[in-house]
């Protein structure tokens, strides 16, 4: 059927001539260096023994859907994140679109870094509240932006992450707590790509840091080193208690069924508990130092945005090129992908390789090889 109206047909058309094209395609290769499954636990199962009442959940929780696993699980969430509240939400895109149109009211103002994500971007266009972006990881344009357009009688909230998904990269958050308390601003930080990664048993940064209890709300995500799905914001009681009233797609949207909740406890259980979590962490930590000392030694670092998360980012200008050189290394079984424009700024193109800790070291610095002989050969 040729539907579409022209306008959208344009737009299509657009994506074409870009070589910006997307489309659906299942992901295998032989050794993966793109999923967000940190710890591979996205590869063990979970399974929750508890006989529950119904498969779905029902409804939104401030229906029916508000199962005893729910607040099974966010006491879990507090224990282990030291906040005093948790609300899970349906996804991390959620709880980003939730949080931050609830609380960016008219006359208030928010900074949020010029690299945020996708999720914190389309809150603050839900939101009412005037928005102003600062350069990347820039605690001196934040301070301008801050002494020059903080609003007398109405709030401001200062929205980051603790680990960049599309750069690997993360900003002084301590500076930025104190920054923020200088000018009582309320910070928000998506720890979407430092669960399971950074701090003790992969509590995040925020709390590797001991800044917990400075922050006016966490993001953490299930989808990544938790392997599964959903989200929660981290707060106080007061926070929760404003989100459950006011944050739309918790309200309004069906709520994950419990028997995913009570596996994610599991989840959570394990990263708490286990021996083999403390390995898996361990060895992904093993896997990031490799990589960078082969990055270093194949004289790459020029090409790569500094990192020591599990996120590194190779910049190669322009859609076509980088989607040649990602094709180049796939069909040598490296599960790499390219970044291409509109998702990254036209010219900072990526490869982006994520780590796991199931990545075998060979496999690494045979990619960096690859990479190495590919980018000196073309001299980029
Ligand atoms: C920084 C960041 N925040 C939020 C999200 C959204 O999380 P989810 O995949 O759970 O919707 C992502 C996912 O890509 C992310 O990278």
């Amino acid at each position: 059927m040729n539907n579409l109206p022209e306008k959208l047909k344009k737009r299509l058309l657009a994506r074409q001539a870009s070589d910006s094209l997307r489309t659906l395609k299942t992901y295998s290769a032989q050794y993966d260096f793109s999923s967000n499954d940190y710890l591979g636990m996205g590869r063990l199962q979970f399974e929750s023994k508890e006989a529950f009442t119904s498969a779905g959940a029902g409804g939104s929780r401030l229906l029916t859907g508000n199962h005893d696993a729910y607040g099974v699980f966010e006491a879990r969430l507090c224990d282990f994140h030291q906040q005093e509240a948790a609300l899970v939400f349906n996804s991390g895109y959620d709880a980003n679109l939730g949080l931050i149109a609830a609380v960016g009211l008219r006359g208030d103002l928010i900074l949020y870094d010029a690299l945020a994500h996708a999720s914190i971007r389309d809150g603050i266009q839900l939101a009412q509240a005037r928005a102003i972006k600062f350069r990347h990881n820039d605690l001196e344009h934040l301070e301008q932006l801050l002494a020059t357009h903080m609003p007398e009688d109405a709030s401001c909230y200062v929205i980051t992450e603790s680990v960049f998904s599309m750069d690997g990269d993360s900003p002084d958050l301590e500076a930025m707590v104190e920054l923020c308390g200088t000018y009582k601003a309320h910070l928000i930080v998506d720890e979407a790509h430092a669960l399971g990664v950074f701090g003790t048993r992969g509590v995040g940064l925020v709390q590797d840091l001991g800044l917990q209890d400075r922050l006016f709300a966490r993001v953490v995500t299930f989808g990544k080193a938790l392997g599964y799905h959903g989200a929660a914001v981290l707060g106080s009681v007061e926070v929760k208690s404003y989100l459950v009233n006011f944050a739309r797609p918790l309200i309004y949207s069906t709520a994950l069924a419990p028997k995913h909740v009570a596996t994610l406890e599991l989840r959570y259980q394990w990263l708490a508990e286990s021996e083999t979590s403390l390995q898996a962490i361990e060895r992904l930590h093993r896997n990031i130092a490799l990589l960078r000392s082969c990055i270093e030694k194949r004289k790459l670092s020029d090409y790569f945005i500094p990192s020591e998360s599990a996120i590194h980012t190779v910049v190669i200008p322009g859609n076509s090129q980088v989607k040649a050189i990602a094709k180049q290394l796939s069909e040598l079984g490296f599960g790499v992908l390219p970044i291409l424009a509109p998702t990254v700024p036209e010219g900072s193109e990526r490869i982006r390789i994520c780590l796991h800790s199931y990545n075998d070291q060979e496999s690494i610095k045979l990619l960096i090889d690859k990479l190495a002989e590919i980018i000196h050969k073309d001299a980029l």
